[in-house]
């Protein structure tokens, strides 16, 4: 239940994930992993919406980036290049009474927050996952998972310029699976050991970072807005010189207000020539851009947004959390954006009557070639609009007695569940163009009738 301010409990959204088949705890009928979700599902169509609206954004709207997917697994020397073998630790604390361990950054005091007990000095604990590749288990041999996507891009950084000839600036974006074995992890899908990111790198002429810097800030922030996140639920954070990773020059954090407090969803750093120096270095290959215009060769700089897609599905579900009042009662609605929701339309005959059956499934094959649609004749017309308010389908679709003498359908919105009736063969269009954004109106053309009058 949201509280007076509208915000929403975890536990309401934990709750409903795993109701309605968006996300369960991994492995549950063992007792669960530490973590680790499993999407369910509707969390996997809205997971690969999230996904896709970003690559859209990205990607194929734009002249200047490509995409690649890199593999997890990378050659070991990648990760002593790219700083993370030495660095990338947290300061880990244990209780000496319970033992737990916790980040030594969370605390606010010197003893354990569940026992109060003592805690052991800091010592620096390295979050990659380590493993060995082929069947000898020595140093040789270790691999790692790699605990971004971001070095896929540096290292792949000469393949992609010669493949594509694009000139300075440009980006290369990737989606994929990053590992690190946090000491505290928590609050559901925010924080876990196996998560999704979507990065880009994009690289510069040194002396253009700041303004592409500024660009790319706010592109980001923008792109939540456009799909739907409240503007009163988001906003920039500069970091302080002592909080800059050892790679930044500069880095602004697009944080949300999720349930917890206001945390980062998404870092844009400007990360200097500090990557592709490095993997030159350590590579002996030369990293350097060719500029026709000046006749000189030198390192590129890069702007990195760096977003999680989890971290991106959980603020797109809180944010779309609400609870009103429809007929007397109390209705759950996930007000999702179109682009968003894992089903876009619901078609739902008024009954099983076996007259009004063929027309239904003839309706629903035409919709499930164009869109993820669902098939609902399971209990009242009532009980079904709720059950797909619920899960944030934006349109339900109507077929009725009237339908078989006049081959026309209602469509009801899910927001205002205001209704309109149109000729069958109108639907995919019309559908098509309120799913891309057109207002839902009642048309003159159309008879409004709402479904509950044709019920009595
Ligand atoms: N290449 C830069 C980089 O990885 P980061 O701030 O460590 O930067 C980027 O991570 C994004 O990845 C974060 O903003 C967050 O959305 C997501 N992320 C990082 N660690 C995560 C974790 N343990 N669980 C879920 N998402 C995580």
């Amino acid at each position: 239940m949201p509280d007076e301010t509208g915000n929403v409990e975890m536990e309401t959204i934990v709750s409903l994930c795993k109701r309605r088949g968006f996300i369960f705890p991994s492995s549950e009928i063992y007792g669960g992993l530490g973590s680790c979700w499993d999407y369910g599902p509707l969390g996997v169509e809205l997971k690969r919406n999230v996904k896709n609206a970003w690559w859209r954004a990205v990607v194929q709207e734009r002249d200047d980036m490509v995409g690649i997917d890199a593999s997890i697994m990378m050659h070991p020397q990648t990760w002593v290049a790219s700083g993370h073998v030495e660095g990338f630790s947290d300061p880990l604390v244990e209780c000496k009474a319970c033992n737990r361990r916790w980040r030594a950054t969370d605390l606010n005091g010197n003893s354990c927050p569940d026992c109060g007990g003592e805690l052991t000095e800091p010592r620096l604990f390295n979050l990659m996952f380590k493993t060995f590749m082929g069947p000898v288990e020595e140093d040789a041999s270790i691999v790692y998972l790699r605990p971004e996507t971001a070095q896929g891009m540096f290292v792949n950084f000469d393949n992609v310029l010669a493949c594509s000839r694009k000139k300075l600036p440009f980006g290369i974006a990737q989606i994929g699976k990053a590992f690190r074995n946090e000491i505290t992890t928590g609050n559901f899908i925010f924080r876990t050991r196996e998560f999704e990111q979507m990065e880009i790198e994009y690289f510069v002429k040194p002396g253009s970072d700041e303004e592409w810097f500024n660009y790319w800030v706010k592109q980001r922030f923008d792109w939540y807005l456009h799909l739907g996140i409240k503007q009163e639920n988001l906003r920039l954070r500069q970091h302080g010189k002592e909080e800059l990773a050892h790679y930044a020059k500069d880095c602004y954090d697009v944080e949300y207000l999720f349930p917890m407090g206001w945390a980062e969803l998404e870092g844009i750093a400007n990360r200097g020539d500090f990557d592709l120096a490095q993997h030159s270095k350590y590579s002996n290959k030369s990293l350097t851009y060719f500029d026709e215009e000046t006749g000189e060769h030198y390192t590129p700089y890069v702007i990195e947004p760096s977003a999680g897609v989890d971290r991106s599905v959980l603020s797109f579900l809180v944010d779309a959390y609400d609870e009103d009042l429809a007929e007397g009662e109390i209705r759950v609605v996930l007000h999702l954006h179109s682009e968003l929701a894992p089903i876009k339309v619901a078609i739902l005959p008024l009954s099983r009557n076996e007259k009004l059956v063929p027309l239904a499934r003839e309706v629903y094959t035409e919709l499930r070639r164009n869109f993820m649609t669902q098939y609902d004749d399971a209990q009242s017309i009532g009980r079904r609009y709720r059950r797909q308010d619920e899960i944030g389908t934006p349109f339900c679709v109507t077929v009725d007695f009237q339908s078989l003498e006049d081959n026309q359908v209602t469509i009801r919105e899910r927001d205002s569940m205001a209704q309109i009736r149109l000729p069958t063969k109108e639907l995919v269009r019309t559908l098509q163009a309120k799913l891309g954004g057109e207002p839902f109106a009642t048309q003159d053309l159309w008879t409004a009738k709402t479904v509950d009058a044709l019920e009595e």
